[in-house]
């Protein structure tokens, strides 16, 4: 299986509710290793950017409001299958949906307020990396 990169952010639901440390775990449990982590307070422009692709869903607006109403960790995880793997542990984007034990099954309140990001694809995660950290500031080895 293929070592991969991930991007994951903890968004600011989660990080009001103090479960950096918690999930944080979850990744580091499942094999996965943080090579690079920093706390944002995401700007309208940043987080209309980093979901440019939702631009026409019905939710982008609020999610752009949510995604801006708090500060988020950011963090690249490496592991084998690290895509994959971080979107098992996430569990379903609807939280209601979400497998019991996963992130969102037990952190997230709603769909809108879901604690968790995880790339969905390898081109994703490269792009999505590359849009928070230079490769300087990962840490690999
Ligand atoms: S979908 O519906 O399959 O396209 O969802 P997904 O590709 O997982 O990503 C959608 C992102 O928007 C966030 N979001 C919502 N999705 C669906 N419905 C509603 N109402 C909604 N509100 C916000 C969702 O959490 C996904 O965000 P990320 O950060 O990518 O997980």
């Amino acid at each position: 299986m293929a070592v991969e990169r991930t991007l994951s952010i903890i968004k600011p639901d989660a990080v009001a509710k103090n479960v950096i440390g918690k999930i944080y775990q979850r990744f580091e449990d499942a094999g996965l290793k943080i090579i690079a982590a920093k706390m944002v307070w995401l700007s309208e422009k940043e987080a209309g950017a980093f979901y440019a692709v939702h631009k026409e869903r019905p939710f982008y607006k609020d999610l752009v409001a949510f995604m801006t109403s708090g500060p988020v960790m950011v963090q690249v995880l490496e592991g084998e299958n690290a895509i994959a793997k971080n979107r098992e542990l996430m569990g379903a984007t609807d939280p209601k949906k979400a497998a019991p034990g996963t992130i969102r099954a037990d952190f997230a309140d709603s769909i809108d307020a879901n604690a968790v990001h995880g790339s969905d694809a390898p081109e994703t995660a490269r792009v999505e990396i590359a849009f928070f950290f230079p490769e300087m500031n990962i840490y690999s080895r």
